[in-house]
């Protein structure tokens, strides 16, 4: 599945779509959630985190503050917001090195605004609003991972 392109009708339906992708998913992975303010990376996280079996639907939540969540029930999750990384040293402060140290799971929103240099197979989302309840996620699957 080299491209592949969905359209969700809500929340619920963003969170079962990524449960169903999580559940194929396994570690090195890095995935990369593109999109502007309220696109969906948090709640398609939700699904993906929860489709991995590594923590519960309601225990996943933005680390737009904290930066970095781990959520770690079998399966290693890192889940990074980059939204509010100012400089280098910011991002020097999270340890990213070290979450690519053992083979994981790490799900990064706002990508761009960071590059992350690993050498792991990657997963990139691109996910944009429709109308208030739908949205379009696009993934761009070069590695082939969800064939
Ligand atoms: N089809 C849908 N898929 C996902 N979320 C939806 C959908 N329809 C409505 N929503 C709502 O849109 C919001 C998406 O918020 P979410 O935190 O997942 O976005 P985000 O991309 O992580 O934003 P941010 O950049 O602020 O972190 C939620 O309030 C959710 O309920
Ligand atoms: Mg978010």
């Amino acid at each position: 599945m080299p491209d592949h392109e969905w359209i969700t009708h809500s929340a619920e339906e963003t969170i079962r779509l990524g449960k169903e992708l999580g559940a194929r998913l396994k570690p090195p992975l890095l995935i990369l959630l593109a999109g502007e303010l309220g696109a969906g990376k948090t709640t398609l996280t939700k699904g993906l985190v929860t489709g991995l079996g590594a923590a519960r639907e309601e225990d996943v939540t933005s680390p737009t503050f904290t930066l970095v969540h781990q959520y770690r029930n079998g399966a290693r999750v890192y889940h990074i917001d980059l939204y509010r990384i100012a400089d280098f040293r910011d991002f020097e402060t999270l340890g990213v090195e070290d979450l690519f140290s053992e083979p994981a799971i790490v799900i990064v929103e706002w990508p761009d605004k960071m590059s992350m240099r690993s050498d792991w197979p990657q997963l990139r989302f691109e996910l944009e609003h429709v109308d208030e309840d739908s949205r379009k996620l696009r993934v761009v699957d070069d590695a082939g991972i969800l064939k």
